[in-house]
């Protein structure tokens, strides 16, 4: 009989990605993936530092399984992510009913630890960092699908230290995987009916720089553009001081190469940018954004914000708001600065009033809300190609997609258009996705 595993995830793609693997290396050991804890053998949180401030939460989350197994001590409980890379072994020592930790570079352990669990031969936690030669050949292998789009990891961790970040030191150095490897797992991808892939890192403008001999992320680009039967291409996430021109260039030239970047800017004030360890300024931002709007009028970009760094003043807001105004972004994923452990900016004096930071955050938010709402309702009426990918989640015989602006679209569709690129009239714009009609 199956054992059955419950995981949840939190965060970015990067641990989507991380997630996909540990429920395949459980599958190996005998474990189906179920969707409530009440019913699951084994239940595992792969959890987010950099968002959000995710030690209580994770703590929070932990209590819930308690009383599940407090009924039913066979239970097994764990922990992966930023968070256990962060805390490791404390966590076994705070929460007796754990039973395994696992850090960013030991997804590959997971197997051994559950099975030490269920042997009741003792709590296991594993968070070391690995060399470079052993991540290399750990890089997630080619893989099963049956889906229409994937995420392929290209490089992982970050040596940019932004002072107010916890990725370099939960995620480790950069490293990136060889591109005849990424290009043979795309190959396979495709041929197995995948249509569009993600190439995701930390900061994947990078790519290759810090390996001998490798070629650029633009010509890692131009190679997975050539790759015959992929529709679309899209990456995340970039780092604007490492954006070449020839990056760039890309976005006017490529035949798969979706018309929207993700590319995020954090704050407009040199001085904060600075203070931030960004390496740009905002000029060198807006020259960049200028190239992208002349290469490929039509692309749509979005960016994160972070607002109240220490020491921000009404002015440095100020250009915040007026760079936002500039760039015109579609969409804007804004966070409340708050300090992590062990950075660089959590030891800055912080003495700006967390109401006025509010205050900054909620201006800022009706200013992109504004932004959003007219770039967004330009689709209404339009005619777009969408890439169809399943199903609706609504579960009402509608069918999803998306643009190449990467806006969810639903319509009303026979189910032999998965995988297909369609016409969709849009005829309502909401929040976050669109409502379309098949154009027959
Ligand atoms: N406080 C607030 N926001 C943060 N981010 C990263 N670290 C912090 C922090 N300490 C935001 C950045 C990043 C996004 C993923 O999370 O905007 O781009
Ligand atoms: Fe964090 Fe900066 Fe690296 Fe992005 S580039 S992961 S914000 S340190």
């Amino acid at each position: 009989m199956h054992k059955t595993v419950f995981l949840e995830t939190f965060g970015c793609q990067m641990n989507v990605v991380d997630s996909e693997r540990i429920i395949a290396l459980l599958a190996e050991i005998g474990y189906r993936q179920v969707d409530q804890a009440e019913l699951a053998d084994l239940v595992l949180l792969n959890t987010c530092s950099v968002r959000d401030k995710a030690e209580r939460k994770v703590y929070g989350h932990l209590g819930r399984f308690k009383p599940i197994k407090d009924a039913r001590p066979d239970l097994i409980i764990g922990v992966g992510g930023c968070v256990a890379q962060q805390e490791g072994e404390r966590m076994l020592e705070q929460v007796p009913y754990l039973d395994l930790v696992f850090g960013t570079h030991n997804v590959h352990r997971l197997p051994e630890l559950v099975q030490q669990a269920e042997k009741k031969a003792g709590r296991g936690s594993e968070t070391d960092f690995l060399d470079r030669e052993t991540r290399l050949n750990l890089f997630p292998q080619r893989s099963v699908t049956d889906s229409i789009t994937r995420f392929v990891t290209v490089m992982q961790g970050c040596d940019n230290f932004c002072s107010y970040c916890i990725v370099p030191y939960v995620r480790g150095r950069e490293i990136s995987r060889p591109s005849d490897e990424i290009i043979t797992e795309i190959r396979g991808l495709v041929a197995q009916g995948v249509r569009e892939v993600t190439l995701l890192g930390q900061n994947v403008n990078s790519y290759g720089l810090k390996e001998d001999g490798e070629i650029s992320f633009a010509e890692l680009l131009r190679r997975v553009d050539a790759i015959d039967g992929l529709e679309r291409l899209r990456f995340a996430t970039s780092h604007p001081k490492d954006m070449s021109d020839e990056l760039i260039d890309c976005f006017g030239a490529l035949r798969t190469l979706c018309h929207h970047i993700h590319l995020p800017v954090q704050c407009g004030s040199n001085r904060i940018l600075a203070a931030m360890n960004r390496g740009y300024l905002r000029e060198d931002y807006l020259a960049k954004v200028d190239r992208l709007y002349r290469v490929c009028p039509q692309i749509r970009l979005t960016t994160d914000i972070i607002v109240g760094f220490p020491g921000e003043t009404e002015e440095d807001f100020a250009d915040t708001l007026d760079l936002v105004e500039q760039v015109g972004y579609a969409d804007a994923f804004t966070f409340l600065y708050s300090p992590r452990t062990g950075t660089a900016a959590a030891k800055l004096k912080d003495d700006l009033d967390p109401a006025v930071r509010q205050q900054r955050f909620d201006r800022l938010l009706a200013v992109q809300q504004k932004k959003s709402e007219e770039i967004w309702n330009r689709d209404l009426d339009c005619e777009l190609t969408v890439l169809v990918e399943g199903e609706s989640k609504q579960g009402d015989g509608q069918l999803f997609g998306r643009t190449t602006w990467n806006r969810i679209v639903n319509f009303a569709g026979p189910t032999d258009l998965i995988g297909q690129m369609a016409q969709v009239r849009i005829t309502r714009v909401f929040r976050n996705s669109h409502l379309g009609e098949l154009v027959s």
